[in-house]
């Protein structure tokens, strides 16, 4: 099976208490649950994870290229200045796989930093504005992509 990682980056552990105007009032929890529903109706294995720290993130994403694994990454408010988180997202494509960047939020729709995505022109692609949906697209996209290159 096809093994996906899906990260959520920093404050995103607060789902459900978070603005849930903004955000929902589901559980990181609930998302991790839905998402592996997802992943098993896709034929995709999927491995969710959580952190509010960068290095940590850019661990993962190593991980992924080392080990041939898909990721439908949430970078969170790192989405708009990290420059270590796009570097590290970069390698997962140059590497072949797919990175789909998601977001709960429609960041283009919201305050005037969160119009600039440093990792957009990295990724495969990006889905946002979807709420938990997002994730479930950009789950299909993998899916899919992963199908192709069979
Ligand atoms: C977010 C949007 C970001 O601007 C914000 O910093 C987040 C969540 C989203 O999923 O809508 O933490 O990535």
């Amino acid at each position: 099976m096809t093994r996906v990682l899906v990260l959520n980056g920093p404050n995103l552990g607060r789902l459900g208490v978070r603005e849930p105007e903004v955000y929902g009032s589901a559980t990181l929890a609930d998302l991790e649950s839905a998402a592996q529903g997802w992943g098993t109706e896709l034929g995709l294995t999927v491995e969710a994870r959580q952190s509010d720290d960068e290095s940590v993130l850019v661990g993962w994403l190593h991980e992924a290229v080392d080990t041939g694994t898909h990721v439908v990454l949430n970078p969170a408010a790192f989405t708009h200045y990290s420059y270590a988180l796009r570097d590290a997202a970069a390698e997962v494509t140059s590497a072949g796989l797919v990175l789909v960047e998601v977001h709960l939020s429609n960041p283009a729709a919201r305050e005037q930093f969160r119009h600039t995505s440093v990792i957009g022109a990295v990724a495969t692609g990006t889905i946002a504005g979807f709420g938990f949906d997002s994730y479930r697209l950009g789950l299909l996209a993998v899916a899919n992509r992963s199908a192709e290159r069979k």
